[in-house]
C-alpha cells in the first residue's frame, strides 16, 4: 500500500463493527467509523482517537459525506434489509468499493438483483457477505472444487461449539424470517424452494477432533446465495451443529463475552466443506475461533484485495468469485487453520 487509505465503517461501533475497525488500523488504514447514533459514535471516536461522522441510511446527504475522501466502505450495519441499498448508492455515488457481512439471505439476494447490472456498467467493486457466513464457506468450496468447472453438490456444515448471538444477529434472524414468511427456503436443482415442513436432523461427520455431531440440514445460510452465484452446482446445502441452533432459538442465550485479549470469545467453529461430482468428492476444511471477531480479517483481508487491484470480477461478486480462493485463504492465518492447506 502506497499512502494511509481511509476507510469508512458504516456500523462501525456494533459488536463486528469494533473488530472490522480495530483490524484496520492493524493493518495500517484509517478507518473513518459512522453510524446513525452520535453518542455512541462519539464514545468509539473517544476510545479510538478517530474522526467519526454521524450518518442515517434515511438522508443520503449524510451518507455522502460519511464517505467522502475514503477509498471505500465496510458496511456492518444490520439488519441489512434497511442498510445495505442505502449504503450501496452512496457507495456508487462517491465511486468507491462496497463490502458488507451481511448474513441475511433476502438482503444478499436483493444486493445481486438490485445492483448488479449498476455496478457492472460503472465497473464498481460490490462483494455482500465477506464474512463468517457467506463468504468463507464460498472460499472453502470455491478452493475444493480445484479444476472443476462444476459439480452435482455444495455442502457446507458449521460446527460451533456454541452460539451466543448478538443483538444485530437476533434482529437481522427476526427481519429474515418476517420478509421470508412462514416457513424456510432450501436450494435444490438450481432454484430456490420455500419450504414449511420441518428441517432434516442427521448426522454430520465432522473431522477429527470433533468428529460425528448431530446437525440440522437445510439450516440456510448465505453460502447458498453466494456459491451458486458463481459457481454450476445445482444443490447447495448448509448445516448447522444442534446446540448452536438451540443456543440462537434461547431468548435467554446471553451475547457473545472476549475471553482473549483480542476481544474474542470462547467459540470454537470448524467448517466442513463438501463437493460432490457423481462419485468423487472434494472438501476443505477450516478451524478457528469466535465467528464475529473472525470476519474481521475476511472482510479487511477482501478489501485489501480490493484495493491493491487483486480482484478477478467486476459488479456484484461473493469472495469466491471476486478472490483467488485458494491465495485468499493462505493469507487467512492464522486466524483460520486450514485442512488441507490450499
Ligand atoms: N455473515 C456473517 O458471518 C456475519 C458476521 C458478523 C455479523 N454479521 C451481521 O452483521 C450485523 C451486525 O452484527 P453485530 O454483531 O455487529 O450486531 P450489533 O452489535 O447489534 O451491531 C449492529 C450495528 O448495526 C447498526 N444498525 C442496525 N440497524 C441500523 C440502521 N437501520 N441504520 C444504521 N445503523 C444500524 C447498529 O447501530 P445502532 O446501535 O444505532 O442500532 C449497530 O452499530 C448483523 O446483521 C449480523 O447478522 C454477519
Amino acid at each position: 500500500m502506497g499512502s494511509v487509505q481511509t476507510v469508512a465503517v458504516f456500523g462501525a461501533y456494533g459488536h463486528t463493527g469494533r473488530f472490522v475497525v480495530a483490524e484496520l488500523v492493524e493493518r495500517g488504514f484509517v478507518p473513518v467509523p459512522a453510524g446513525r447514533d452520535a453518542d455512541k459514535l462519539k464514545a468509539l471516536a473517544h476510545e479510538t482517537g478517530l474522526e467519526a461522522r454521524v450518518a442515517s441510511v434515511d438522508d443520503a446527504l449524510s451518507l455522502d459525506r460519511a464517505l467522502a475522501g475514503t477509498a471505500a466502505v465496510i458496511n456492518c450495519a444490520g439488519p441489512f434489509a434497511s442498510t445495505t441499498a442505502p449504503v450501496i448508492e452512496a457507495a456508487l455515488r462517491a465511486g468507491i468499493p462496497y463490502l458488507d457481512v451481511a448474513a441475511e439471505l433476502e438482503a444478499n439476494l436483493d444486493t445481486f438483483a438490485h445492483f448488479a447490472d449498476l455496478a457492472r456498467d460503472a465497473r464498481a467493486v460490490i462483494v455482500p457477505a465477506m464474512a463468517f457466513f457467506g463468504g468463507l464457506g464460498d472460499l472453502l468450496v470455491t478452493a475444493a472444487m480445484g479444476d472443476w468447472t462444476g459439480a452435482d453438490e455444495a455442502h457446507i456444515a458449521y460446527g460451533l461449539s456454541s452460539w451466543h448471538p448478538t443483538a444485530g444477529t437476533r434482529l437481522s434472524g427476526s427481519v429474515s424470517r418476517e420478509r421470508r414468511g412462514e416457513g424456510r427456503l432450501r436450494y435444490a436443482g438450481g432454484e430456490w424452494e420455500h419450504r414449511t415442513d420441518a428441517p432434516p436432523t442427521l448426522d454430520w461427520p465432522f473431522p477429527e477432533p470433533m468428529g460425528p455431531r448431530s446437525v440440522i440440514g437445510e439450516f440456510t445460510m448465505a453460502d447458498v446465495v453466494t456459491v451458486p452465484s458463481h459457481l454450476a452446482v445445482p444443490d447447495v446445502t448448509t448445516y448447522m451443529t444442534v446446540e448452536a441452533v438451540r443456543d440462537i432459538a434461547d431468548p435467554g442465550t446471553p451475547a457473545p463475552v472476549a475471553a482473549d485479549e483480542h476481544g474474542r470469545s470462547d467459540q470454537a467453529f470448524v467448517i466442513d466443506a463438501v463437493v460432490r461430482s457423481g462419485t468423487a468428492e472434494r472438501r476443505a476444511v477450516a478451524r478457528g475461533r469466535d465467528i464475529y471477531a473472525v470476519t474481521a480479517p475476511l472482510v479487511v483481508e477482501a478489501l485489501d484485495r480490493v484495493l491493491t487491484g487483486r480482484t478477478e470480477a467486476v459488479g456484484v461478486a461473493s469472495a469466491g468469485e471476486m478472490f483467488d480462493a485458494p491465495d485468499f485463504l493462505r493469507a487467512l492465518a492464522p486466524h483460520i487453520t486450514l485442512d488441507p492447506r490450499p
